[in-house]
């Protein structure tokens, strides 16, 4: 990788409090399935967004996720956007399986939280200012809304943390985009623009870190449910999708730098989005200053460790 100046290195402060917001989408499950078992974390909710799938696929994945490997443990699950800024989502049945987990699991008992995402991030962000970071896995819908027109949800909320983007590699949707911003570019802008401190995880470091095929059927050890169900969405995944022989750790990747900031090599910078035409969904960054800080390194040895210990768990 060419690196363009000096890079920074990340303040060791770690998140207590976050809330996630998502749109499983098998690597976003497994995302949660870190979150709920790291003793770092404090999940104090999680967003729903369409993207991977439906908004009512996405959601459900979520809440029978939770549902079956934290029963009782209390995370509020909060319905967010069903379709981007403009138009509408275009789904990944083709990467995530039919309903975006492609594995059975029970129905859930669980309801969703009252509040719907946008009320549900800038309560808890006002309730506690300076304390809560985003973790944000899907097109960034949500997380734009939620600071539009609300400066002071801006200033309250402590840190986002993003996985998507693709600054100096090519994109996984088009030769220039990411998925996640290239859904919803218009919300990635304002995101990256509101001032809130982001860090940025895009393919630059995301394509480094996967799971391989050849390291299954026992991916992750142990008899927990989260272990298990790790391991049923890894071999389906890899069963629905011959030619593949790497499961990318986006979404997990972001949940690891969020216990573990110094996996990551940061350089900071002004990022632009560009909205329209061929090159929709690319990330443009002007390194310097900025509000944004682009992951441009990882420590792939250490944070593929961070994913199978929380999983395994
Ligand atoms: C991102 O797109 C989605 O399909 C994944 O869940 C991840 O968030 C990777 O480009
Ligand atoms: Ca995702």
């Amino acid at each position: 990788m060419e690196v363009l100046g000096p890079a920074i290195e990340l303040s060791a402060k770690h998140m207590q409090r976050v809330v996630i917001d998502t749109d499983p989408g098998t690597d976003d499950a497994l995302a949660l399935l870190m979150a709920l078992n790291s003793p770092d974390l404090r999940i104090e909710g999680i967003t729903t967004v369409g993207g991977n799938a439906t908004l009512a696929e996405t959601t459900n994945n979520a809440l029978r996720l939770v549902d079956h490997v934290a029963a009782g443990c209390d995370v509020p699950i909060a319905v967010g956007a069903e379709r981007p800024a403009r138009g509408s989502f275009s789904h990944a049945y083709h990467v995530h399986g039919a309903d975006g987990l492609g594995v059975d699991l029970p129905a859930a008992r669980l309801a969703p939280h009252p509040a719907d995402a946008v009320e549900f991030l800038r309560d808890r962000a006002l309730a506690a200012p300076g304390r809560i970071a985003v973790i944000a896995l899907g097109p960034l819908t949500n997380v734009a809304a939620a600071l539009d027109g609300q400066p002071e949800v801006a200033q309250a909320i402590s840190e986002i943390v993003v996985m998507g983007g693709a600054v100096e590699v090519p994109g996984n949707v088009t030769p220039h985009a990411e998925f996640n911003i290239y859904e919803d570019p218009w919300s990635a802008n304002a995101v990256f623009g509101s001032g809130v401190p982001v860090t940025l995880i895009g393919l630059d470091v995301t394509h480094r870190t996967a799971m391989h095929r050849d390291g299954g059927p026992r991916w992750f050890e142990g008899t927990s449910r989260s272990a298990q169900l790790g391991n049923r969405i890894l071999a389906n995944s890899f069963r629905e999708r011959a030619d593949v022989q790497e499961f990318y750790l986006h979404d997990p990747l972001a949940v690891a730098a969020a216990i573990e900031p110094e996996l990551l090599t940061l350089r900071r910078a002004q990022v632009a989005v560009v909205t329209d035409g061929g090159e929709r969904g690319r990330t443009v960054a002007s390194y310097g200053d900025g509000p944004v800080k682009v992951a441009l390194g990882v420590d792939v040895g250490r944070a593929v460790e961070i994913v199978r210990k929380l999983i395994s768990n």
